[in-house]
């Protein structure tokens, strides 16, 4: 049995899309388990771009998909995105992709809520992606969501919708919106329920069944383990568990199904939307990071704001989240660099400490702690062999794996698919 978790070890955006398509040649099954179409994973394929949102990047190779029960499903976005793919060329069949049953739903109520939320005074801004994420989780943990299999059946519809609306109404009232009439939501669902339906399946046992069988499975995370829901920098995080754990509540498997956890993180760290954020640059540095990474968000076009490698935050989030190994990606966007930094503590009132606090308020007044490196002028772009790597590259990766006390498994050269590094095979090491 070797089954694989990636998990984001940032604030998401780490590259996850790229590594889970390189692994998922490795793999039979591949598994979203939390989150929805706030992600944006972009996969590179012989110079053709796929972006992919709610889907797992598995799709793409033909493997068995699965949207696990974790997943926050936008219907209306599930056919959009299934109309794209098939439009670039990709093959998706109820053989290939399914979908949980028990997946709760993202309906049009959720994104006009989220949207008010963050178009309101900003004290409740979270910087989000307006895609009604937050207010679904809030429905699912209250009891009240419509569900993937509720569209199967029609004639108990209707009472879930005013069970639900019971709730949205007068939450609507108050902010001055206008009530939904229980008609209008039925006939959305309606509208899409026969392309969702043939996708459907009870994925818990088909994964059950697979593990059985000895399939490999792979686990795809979305967002980072920062914008946890329980471990990020609260109350700036998604609204649902993003560390590796949520991998087996997601998807309806144990956690003992679980033998490798792979970490992204990137050369050095981003963010978009609010939020604490130490090792921030917003200066010359940070427009050097997000120029040559091209550091735009693939769902909202926002500029994602860039900052230094921070190995506490990377320490923190491996413990949470049980990495076994790192795959490092964006190496090359520091090509040129005459010196790069790492945060290696912070101080905190005038203490030393080696840990990020939980409260917001210390989270804002941190100060990192640097150590400076002298950067390479040669290219690490599209090295696909530590033999092509410059010494002084080499040497940065090395003391980022002292620093945060984890290998690295993967290194990443380039956004292409077979500019990838392989140092430990995570389906293979035991
Ligand atoms: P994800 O959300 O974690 O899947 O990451 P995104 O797709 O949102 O953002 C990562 C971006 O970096 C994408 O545009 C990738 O194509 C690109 N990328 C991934 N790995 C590398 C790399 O090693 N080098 C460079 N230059 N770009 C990369
Ligand atoms: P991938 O999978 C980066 C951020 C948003 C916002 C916060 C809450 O591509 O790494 P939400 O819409 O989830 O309620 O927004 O989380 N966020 C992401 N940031 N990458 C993502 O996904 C993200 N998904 C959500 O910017 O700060
Ligand atoms: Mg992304």
């Amino acid at each position: 049995m070797a089954n694989v978790v990636v998990v984001g070890a940032q604030w998401g955006d780490e590259g996850k899309g790229k590594i889970v398509d390189w692994l998922s040649e490795r793999a039979d099954v591949v598994v979203r388990y939390q989150g929805g179409h706030n992600a944006g994973h972009t996969l590179v394929i012989d110079g053709t771009s796929y972006k992919l949102s709610l889907f797992p990047s598995g799709v793409v190779r033909g493997k068995l998909s699965i949207i696990g029960n974790g997943v926050v499903v936008d219907p209306h976005h599930f056919v959009e995105e299934l109309k794209k793919l098939r439009d670039q060329g990709i093959k998706i069949t109820p053989d290939n992709l399914r979908i949980a049953e028990n997946a709760p739903l993202i309906l049009s109520l959720h994104r006009d809520l989220d949207a008010a939320r963050e178009d309101a005074t900003s004290s409740l801004k979270i910087g989000t992606t307006k895609r009604g994420i937050g207010p679904a989780y809030e429905d699912k943990v209250g009891r009240r969501s419509i569900r993937v299999m509720d569209l199967a059946e029609p004639d108990t519809l209707m009472a879930k919708i005013e069970r639900l609306l019971a709730h949205h109404n007068p939450l609507r009232r108050g902010m001055g919106k206008p009530e939904i009439d229980p008609k209008t939501l039925y006939d959305e669902l309606m509208e899409v329920a026969a392309d969702i339906l043939p996708f459907m399946d009870r994925t818990w046992k088909l994964l059950d069944e697979q593990r059985r069988a000895g399939s490999r499975i792979l686990f795809e995370g979305a967002q980072g383990a920062l914008l946890d829901n329980d471990f990020g920098t609260y109350p700036y995080v998604t609204s649902s568990n993003t560390i590796a754990g949520q991998a087996a509540t997601g998807s309806g498997m144990g956690p003992g199904a679980i033998n490798y956890v792979l970490g992204i993180a990137k050369a050095y760290t981003t963010r978009v939307g609010e939020g604490p954020f130490p090792t921030e640059q917003k200066n010359e540095a940070g427009e050097y990071l997000g120029t040559h990474g091209h550091e735009y968000g693939v769902v909202t076009g926002r500029k994602r704001r860039c900052g230094w490698f921070d190995a506490v935050l990377l320490r923190q989030m491996i413990a949470v989240c049980g990495i076994n190994g790192i795959a490092l990606t964006k190496l090359d966007v520091l090509d040129g660099l005459d010196e790069i930094k790492l945060c290696v503590g912070y101080e905190l009132d005038g203490k030393k400490i080696d840990y990020m606090p939980s409260s917001m308020g210390a989270q804002t007044r941190l100060k990192p702690i640097y150590e400076t490196m002298e950067g390479w002028k040669e290219t690490t772009a599209g090295a696909r062999s530590w033999a092509e790597l410059p010494a002084k590259a080499v040497k940065y990766v090395r003391h980022i794996e002292e620093l945060i006390g984890a290998p690295v498994a993967l290194l990443s050269t380039s956004p292409e698919r077979l500019d990838t590094i392989l140092v430990t095979d995570p389906f293979e090491d035991r």
